[in-house]
């Protein structure tokens, strides 16, 4: 497969999309759904094609979307044709959706990384608790990414700085934005960065914007007929405003990604701090071992020393999934002999689910992230 006819299928699924989303504005339910549909099938053949391509989580998320449109108008399709134009009503995304709550999750949740959380400390507590020591030519650092390879505390970092300062939480993922029906990804954008305003000036706390897997914003084109303009650049708009506007708001945009290399540089710019969040070293996948296994009953033979030592590519995430998979063979133990409790957990069967699970980060994938690093982290 050439990237030539990879170029015309995606072509060819943007042009089913958009004439399904059109459809459905003009109340012409049963195209709509052919349409979504269509557009699915030549993502999937896109995949299918291509194994490795780079949007590739983009466009499952795509899929999922465009199938799930048209189940529901399937469901619908009575109610729908009956009522008025209910299907562009829906068009206006709820933004009030996506304004949660911090996550319930500390510092202390967040085994390692010392010097990530004090970056981040540095970037965003200090400037809540005394805005006034920062002069107004320089400001503070509103924009935060946070990068580095899968399952190592990215997402688990920006919750706990929002409940660290008690921020009101806007979490935004690619597939929030582009949910097609739900009005024009690029507004979607938008009302994101007014949300955050709004809230900032009616209730005076501060708000942190986290936009997971920002990447994915790279590639999102406005659905608006005629649009050509790239979600991105919307975002890069919103984001010189918060540098600008109001430069004493305290409104912070925190991005994570696992693909740093995808954001060209007039995205980097704009997050003032880069942060690498790497993957446990020796003496954090200690810790992490031990964290896991705080309330379980373990064996005498348990070496945490061997664990980390025998665990170098595993991330936080994979720990944590091998504790449970081997806590599981204990349950397991307790039910097929039928004895009160399972039996402690052995270092027998740390090692059995070991086995079973390979390492989720590569020798190679880490010198991508550290080269990446060298050339744009800040901190
Ligand atoms: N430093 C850590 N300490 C304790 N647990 C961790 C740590 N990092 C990750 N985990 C565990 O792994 C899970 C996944 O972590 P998280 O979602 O923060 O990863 P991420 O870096 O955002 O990954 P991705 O790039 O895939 O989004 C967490 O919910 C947590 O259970
Ligand atoms: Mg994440």
């Amino acid at each position: 497969m050439n990237g030539y006819s990879t170029n015309a299928l995606e072509r060819l699924a943007k042009e089913y999309a958009d004439l399904a989303i059109m459809s459905e504005r003009k109340g012409k339910y049963e195209d709509a759904i052919k349409y979504y549909k269509k557009a699915a099938e030549v993502l999937k053949k896109i995949i299918t094609l291509n194994r490795d391509i780079m949007m590739k989580e983009t466009y499952i998320e795509y899929i999922k979307e465009y199938e799930k449109r048209a189940e529901f108008l399937e469901k619908n399709l009575q109610k729908l044709a009956s009522g008025p134009q209910e299907g562009s009503q829906a068009q206006d995304v709820d933004i009030d959706l996506l304004v949660s709550p911090p996550p319930n999750i500390t510092f202390n949740d967040i085994v390692g990384i010392e010097d990530v959380k004090k970056v981040l400390k540095r970037s965003i507590v200090y400037p809540i608790k005394r805005p006034d020591l920062y002069p107004k030519e320089i400001g503070w650092s509103k924009g935060v990414l946070l990068f580095g390879p899968p399952g190592n505390g990215k997402t688990m970092l920006a919750g706990a700085i929002a409940r660290e300062i008690n921020a009101a939480f806007i979490s935004v993922d690619a597939a929030s934005i582009m949910s097609k029906w739900l009005g024009d990804a690029e507004k979607n954008v938008s009302k994101v960065f007014s949300k955050a305003r709004e809230i900032w000036l009616n209730k005076g706390v501060p708000v942190i914007i986290f936009i997971d897997e920002v990447d994915s914003l790279m590639g999102i084109y406005s659905t608006e007929v005629g649009g050509e303009v790239r979600v991105r650049n919307q975002f890069l708009k919103e984001m010189d405003g918060i540098h600008t506007k109001g430069s004493s708001e305290l409104i912070f945009v925190i991005g994570a990604t696992n693909k740093p290399w995808v954001l060209d540089m007039a995205f980097i710019r704009r997050f003032q701090k880069r942060i690498y969040v790497p993957p446990p070293d020796k003496e954090t996948r200690k810790m992490l071992f031990k964290y896991y296994t705080k309330s379980i009953k373990i064996a005498d033979d348990v070496d945490f020393d061997h664990l980390a030592e025998i665990t170098e590519g595993y991330s936080a995430s994979d720990i944590k999934d091998i504790v449970r998979d081997a806590y599981e063979m204990c349950i397991e133990e307790m039910f097929e002999k039928s004895i009160e409790e399972p039996p402690p957990l052995s270092m027998k069967h740390l090692k059995t689910a070991l086995s079973k699970r390979s390492p989720s980060i590569s020798q190679d994938m880490i010198k991508v992230f550290i080269e990446w690093n060298k050339k744009f982290g800040a901190i």
